[in-house]
């Protein structure tokens, strides 16, 4: 099953409800953790336009690369390392208004301006983690958080 998108209005909660529904129905028969991780980059991207979305994935003691969409990134983030690696440490979701105001800010890109790290948990084990970077400063905020965190629960049965 492969569709267009159904055109997307509103504010960003409203936007979300109608992509997630969306997401669930590409998702939905497909066990394939590389596949639906891809769709789920593809959707957000295309819909809110953010510079880049992609996944990292849990390999040993680093986060490497998985799908994503946007400009080429890094491959390998070590533990506790940038925002990506912090969320992991952590395990919890990490907002970054202004990546210059973040220590230790992996810059991937010289156009991110703001960034959202969502973990996909486990059985309470981060296993990987969700990361979108936006070129406007403050582009997040709770709503993404919560919608992000739903997805990752989608992927992590899959993963
Ligand atoms: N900025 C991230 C690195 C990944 S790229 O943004 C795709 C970080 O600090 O972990």
């Amino acid at each position: 099953m492969a569709e267009d998108l159904i055109k997307i209005t509103g504010n960003k909660s409203e936007q979300y409800r109608t992509l997630m529904p969306q997401i669930k129905a590409l998702m939905n028969g497909e066990s394939d953790a590389v596949a639906n991780m891809a769709n789920c980059c593809a959707a957000l991207h295309e819909t809110f336009a953010w510079l880049w979305v992609g996944f990292y994935i849990v390999k040993g003691d680093e986060l490497v690369l998985g799908p994503f969409q946007g400009p080429v990134a890094c491959t390998r983030i070590p533990l506790g390392k940038g925002v990506c690696g912090t969320s992991w440490k952590e395990a919890r979701a990490v907002l970054v208004p202004n990546v210059e105001e973040f220590p230790g800010h992996i810059a991937c890109s010289s156009r991110s301006k703001s960034e959202v790290v969502v973990p996909v948990l486990k059985d309470g084990v981060v296993i990987a983690i969700l990361d979108v970077d936006s070129e406007t400063l403050g582009a997040f905020d709770d709503t993404d958080v919560t919608f992000l965190t739903e997805l990752c629960t989608w992927i992590s049965d899959c993963l």
